[in-house]
């Protein structure tokens, strides 16, 4: 006859084997192996085993215990694999996966990286100011007198305390040299806001990139070069350019550039691109005065500053008929520039 020892084994090994799932499985391993399990029983009842007995029923003990435990390992894996196979079966491999949609940069952002990467290579730096800001940063740094038209509260946004909503990013050059001494090399991206009625070519938010160039012996043919050869990166080398004069307060002599290209939406015509002209006097002496020194001594730094339509280059670039798409946020619209 068996030992008792031998009995539970089999008997453990058995039931280890039939069971039919983990919860089954985990009650056996807790019957014969756990702490009061009926196996485990076997180490309290060797202490009362006589000396001549102990050493077979020891080695039984330790056979029974490993065998039992390597069979419940095996089933358990057995079980697992079985219900992963279950699970995956209901799986039809053959359908078509899920897309994940992929965003894409708006079109104006597409423009804004192009220009930005333009005058990076010509050594301009990123700067910025706020788009609420001073009448005295807005207006009276830059020369525009107290009854300029560009104030009247019919075209521009006021808040209650004085302040308004910047009506051209050419704060930022004031900025700019408020903060630093010549020279200045920077290009300001960002929103300017006028009390327009919207139609497909005005906004009452739209968005600019503001240029500003101070040094020794900066000319008009230093503008002049710097803003063709953005012109013709961004729009082709037979893109033809047109300086026109103008008037700006803070800048003298001033421009308007225009732009004609075949390649270009619009086609034969000139099309008006950019304000620009060199940085007036009057300028240098306010931020001076707001500085508290010298820096911009206009006997020695001489600049240039021009204020790019970014929305205008985006619809011209893309061939966007209505400003108004930017900001209606339609897919339909925005997907095609993926
Ligand atoms: N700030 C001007 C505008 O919004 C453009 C400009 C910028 C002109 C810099 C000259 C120099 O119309």
């Amino acid at each position: 006859m068996s030992h008792e020892l031998e009995q539970l084994r089999d008997a453990a090994l058995a039931e280890v084997v039939a069971a039919g799932d983990e919860q089954t499985l985990e009650a056996t391993r807790i019957r014969y192996l756990g702490r009061s399990g009926t196996i485990s029983a076997w180490a309290e009842r060797m202490k009362s085993l006589s000396k001549e007995e102990k050493p077979a029923v020891g080695k039984l003990l330790n056979e029974a215990r490993t065998s039992v435990t390597a069979a419940i390992a095996e089933r358990a894996d057995r079980l697992r694999t079985e219900k992963e196979a279950r699970a995956l079966a209901n799986i039809d491999i053959s359908l078509p996966g899920t897309v994940a949609e992929m965003g894409t940069l708006h079109p104006l952002t597409q423009m804004l990286e192009r220009a930005i990467s333009i005058f990076r290579r010509m050594g301009f730096a990123l700067a910025e100011g706020p788009d609420v800001e001073t009448e005295w940063h807005c207006f009276d740094a830059l020369n525009t007198a107290p009854d300029h038209p560009a104030r009247n509260e019919q075209d521009t946004f006021y808040l209650r305390d004085g302040r308004l909503l910047r009506t051209h990013t050419s704060t930022v050059q004031i900025r700019t040299m408020e903060k630093a001494p010549p020279p200045i090399r920077i290009i300001a991206p960002g929103s300017a806001y006028r009390r327009d009625e919207v139609d497909a070519t005005h906004s009452a938010q739209f968005h600019q990139i503001e240029g500003l160039y101070v040094d020794e012996k900066v000319t008009v043919g230093v503008l002049k070069g710097t803003l063709e050869f953005f012109l013709r990166e961004l729009f082709g080398a037979e893109t033809q350019i047109r300086f026109r004069p103008h008037y700006f307060p803070f800048t003298e002599p001033s421009f308007e550039i225009d732009v004609k290209s075949k390649a270009l939406r619009g086609g034969e015509k000139w099309l008006e691109m950019c304000g620009c002209g060199m940085v007036h006097p009057a300028v240098y002496e306010q931020v001076n005065s707001a500085r508290g020194d010298n820096a911009y001594d206009p006997e020695k730094w001489s600049g240039f500053a021009f204020g790019l339509g970014m929305d205008r280059l985006a619809m011209i670039l893309f061939g966007i008929p209505d400003l108004r798409y930017f900001g209606a946020n339609d897919l339909r619209f925005l997907k095609q520039f993926s």
